[in-house]
């Protein structure tokens, strides 16, 4: 397809405003799936993302769509529509970024019975920053509820223009859809590049296919790629042969080639997404361009978790298991590690919570595992008095009693709400140790408000307490924003004296005797009393800031028995020695699994 019949645009939208249902429309308004094979959500192919309404990976998919150009000549030209998926999630925001580089246009997404809301602003600053025409469209205006002219003033305010010029459409009806494809022919520029340079191919997207091994989705720059050419990836130099090139539409279809601005997919039989590295550029191997592409910068983990198999035998299939979802999924990262309280697992790097809950339930879901999940961390620097810096992942690795001092990531947040919950959203941040940067008003009852906040405030169940002081009504994101020093202590927790190291956590000094009173209380009442006294105790260093007993007994099973029966008691003694299975000990003390998991799960 030459290049001026060519439109690459991408949908962004705040989480649930109904982006893929609006792909989904889109694919079968075009004809690319046929009305029998169509499915909700076509485009999410992950059981985790059609269950959780979300996407996770970004997809493309082509799609013809005919013009009327002119009412006197009748037939139309047929354009090809390129519609790359984005994720809608603040983790992912790395996804989003990369898939806006390979395109012209966005569509910009906003529920009609919703407004703007954090994401849509985020995603919206992104495409901005990439150049890209922007498609102001309010979707569900099938809903009662919908209030496009609030809405669409709201919009305008926003990008400039007038209310007039936002679209109103219904993924779910299909109305307006039509007239939207129309726009994006109309409005969206043209891709533009040198077909006669050396070909220049932006990897996009990278992603693991058990019986093809890694697909590469790419957007075609400059000159073309044919299939069984020998390409060369620029980072490395690798090279490799091209078994299929080909474009997603939505099924993926062998071509004889991609050329300039053409978005589709390529197989060279690679079996690790980290040798085709998004961001990189591929290009021919007889004739290699001279400069790459500009790339993306690598997603950096925010925030860390241990992961243990509660059965100590699974300690190899999980490895199994993280190696495996690593081929898909380049950004997560896990070394081994051990914990005396837990045995042996890993401590795995995330782009963010939603990020970690993801894995550990593809993990559950998909290899079949019981594991434990320690608390979430975030990354400290701390310098000792020696003047070495530590990077600390893990609060048991923290240089107790070193420390000259400690950095800590920082986070700017933006948070969207109904005005009537600001003043009790502003207590929530300043209980989280968040600056206030500024307050917008964005209509006359919608307020932003922005904050500089420590990351490690936000991981510690932010998100929940936000939804649920607002009754749901507020929306959070949040970028990087450097580090600070901060006064921070590492909190122990302490069994009969010994240190359970899963317990220990970073926290600020003012906080340091709240969580210790919280985790004794809640692990008095979840361990089961023992032929002793248990004393727990919560202590910065050596200075214990809080405990609590879990009082002795004489645990004598026997006793009930009145002496005669054998066999009961063999039964009851047999029953003992399987609830003792399931016990951790810690140091003489026994732990059941349970309570560990519950401690650590923190409700
Ligand atoms: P993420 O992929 O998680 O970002 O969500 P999304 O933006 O793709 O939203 P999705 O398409 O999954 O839609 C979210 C919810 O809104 C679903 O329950 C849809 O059925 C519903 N929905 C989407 N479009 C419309 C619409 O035009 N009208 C109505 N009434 N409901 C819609």
């Amino acid at each position: 397809t030459p290049p001026e019949l060519i439109r690459n645009f991408c949908i962004i939208a705040h989480i649930d405003h109904g982006k893929s249902t609006l792909a989904d429309r889109m694919l079968q308004i075009t004809g690319v799936v046929a009305e029998r094979d169509m499915r909700a959500q076509y485009l999410d192919r992950m059981d985790i993302e059609r269950e959780r309404g979300i996407t996770i990976k970004s997809q493309a998919v082509r799609m013809p769509w005919q013009t009327d150009d002119g009412p006197s000549t009748g037939s139309g030209t047929v354009y090809a529509l390129n519609m790359i998926d984005t994720p809608g999630h603040v983790d992912f925001t790395y996804e989003v970024s990369r898939s806006l580089a390979a395109c012209e246009g966005a569509i910009l997404l906003v529920d009609a019975a919703q407004g703007i809301e954090a994401q849509t602003l985020a995603n919206l600053y992104l495409a901005l920053e990439n150049d890209l025409h922007i498609i102001p469209v309010l979707n569900k205006i099938d809903l009662p509820a919908a209030d496009p002219e609030k809405y669409a003033a709201e919009l305008a305010g926003l990008i400039g223009g007038s209310p007039d010029d936002v679209l109103r459409v219904s993924g779910k009806t299909g109305m307006g859809v039509e007239a939207l494809l129309d726009r994006i022919v109309a409005e969206i520029p043209a891709p533009k590049g040198d077909a006669d340079a050396p070909a220049r191919a932006m990897i996009f997207d990278s992603v693991y296919d058990s019986y093809r091994g890694v697909v590469t989705y790419v957007r075609m720059v400059d000159g073309q790629l044919s299939p069984r050419e020998r390409v060369q990836m620029m980072s490395t130099k690798a090279t490799h042969e091209l078994l299929e090139i080909g474009v997603s539409s939505p099924e993926p279809t062998p071509t004889k080639g991609l050329g300039v601005g053409e978005v589709g997919y390529l197989i060279t039989g690679v079996k690790d997404v980290r040798q085709s590295k998004v961001g990189d550029t591929i290009t021919n191997h007889r004739k290699p361009a001279t400069e790459a592409l500009a790339g993306y910068t690598d997603p950096k983990p925010m925030v860390f978790s241990g992961i243990y198999p509660i059965d100590g035998s699974d300690y190899a299939d999980l490895r199994e298991a993280l190696d495996k979802l690593k081929l898909s999924d380049a950004s997560l990262q896990y070394e081994p590690e051990t914990s005396v309280a837990l045995g042996f697992g890993f401590r795995c790097g995330f782009l963010g919570l939603l990020h970690l809950e993801i894995i550990t339930e593809r993990l559950a879901r998909e290899f079949d595992l019981d594991l434990i999940t320690t608390a979430p961390s975030v990354t400290y620097e701390v310098t000792t008095d020696t003047g070495e810096t530590v990077t600390v992942t893990n609060p048991s690795e923290y240089p107790d009693g070193r420390v000259a001092e400690v950095s800590e990531p920082v986070v700017k947040v933006g948070i969207l709400l109904p005005k009537d919950y600001v003043g009790t959203v502003m207590e929530l941040c300043q209980s989280r140790r968040g600056s206030l940067l500024g307050m917008d008003y964005l209509s006359e009852d919608r307020v932003e408000l922005r904050y500089n906040m420590p990351l490690g405030e936000i991981v510690f169940d932010f998100f929940d307490q936000l939804k649920s002081k607002t009754q749901g009504y507020a929306s959070l994101d949040y970028e990087p924003a450097g580090s600070q020093t901060a006064d921070l202590v590492k909190v122990d927790i302490l069994l009969q004296g010994d240190k359970v190291d899963a317990f220990s956590s970073i926290v600020h000094r003012d906080k340091a005797y709240a969580y210790g009173t919280m985790m004794t209380e809640r692990l008095r009442k979840l361990i089961p009393r023992q032929q002793f006294e248990v004393p727990i105790q919560a202590a910065i260093g050596a200075r214990i800031i809080a405990r609590e007993n879990i009082r002795a007994i004489r645990k004598d099973v026997l006793a009930k028995c009145y002496g005669g029966d054998i066999t009961r008691k063999r039964k009851l003694l047999e029953k003992q020695k399987e609830g003792k299975k399931r016990m951790k000990m810690v140091g003489r003390v026994e732990v059941p699994q349970e309570a560990f998991i519950a401690a650590l799960s923190g409700d």
